[in-house]
């Protein structure tokens, strides 16, 4: 069970969303395997939307990535940061809740992105039902956490949590200073 003390703050959102960052953790290469043009992208836990905003330059104007975060003032800065690049039209920001992503009217999505946010969850296995709900056929989500945050046991715990929901693991990519999986929706 979290606290708002396990919540990234969002004072920490530019240390999140820098070019260092971009350098060490290329969006691109990272998300870029799994994304084509048109799709629909979920965001989870965006923060500011460090990966939000080049998924939507993939998915293009016949696309759309919807940044779901717990917090306003992440998705206050997210649509700062986006309007400055004119991404704007690409991308719908939601506000969750803490027990739930409150995705009614939402998806199907083809991929789903869950990058440093589930180890701030307070269930993760009712996270990957929800989300599994979402998600189409054959679609996939990547799921990193930083390896600062989640031993490799609980990062286990947290694959075991997604096989419960439905979910089976592909190699992932290897992402710097992270643990990863990803997993795909019969
Ligand atoms: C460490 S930040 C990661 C931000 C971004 N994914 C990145 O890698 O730059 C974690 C984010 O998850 C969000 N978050 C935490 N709990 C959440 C929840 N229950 N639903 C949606 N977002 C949540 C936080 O508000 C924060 O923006």
């Amino acid at each position: 069970m979290i606290g708002d003390s396990d919540l990234c703050p969002a004072s920490y959102a530019g240390f999140l969303d820098n070019p260092i960052r971009r350098l060490l953790h290329s969006p691109v290469r990272i998300v870029g395997p799994y994304i084509s043009p048109g799709d629909m992208v979920l965001d989870v836990g965006p923060g500011s939307g460090f990966f939000t905003r080049p998924m939507a330059r993939i998915v293009g104007d016949g696309g759309c990535v919807v940044a779901a975060d717990l917090q306003e003032e992440m998705l206050a800065m997210l649509l700062k940061r986006a309007e400055q690049e004119g991404l704007v039209s690409r991308i719908r920001t939601h506000r969750t809740s803490l027990h739930s992503l409150d995705l009614e009217g939402y998806g199907p999505f083809d991929f789903v992105l869950a990058f440093y946010v589930v180890h701030e969850l307070p269930d993760a296995e009712s996270f990957f039902i929800e989300v599994a709900s979402v998600l189409r056929p054959g679609g996939r989500m990547l799921v990193v956490e930083p390896k600062l945050h989640v031993t490799e046991e609980s990062f286990a715990e947290t694959v075991k949590a997604a096989k419960a929901a439905g979910f089976s693991t592909e190699k992932p990519p290897g992402v710097l200073f992270s643990r990863t999986a990803l997993l795909s929706k019969a």
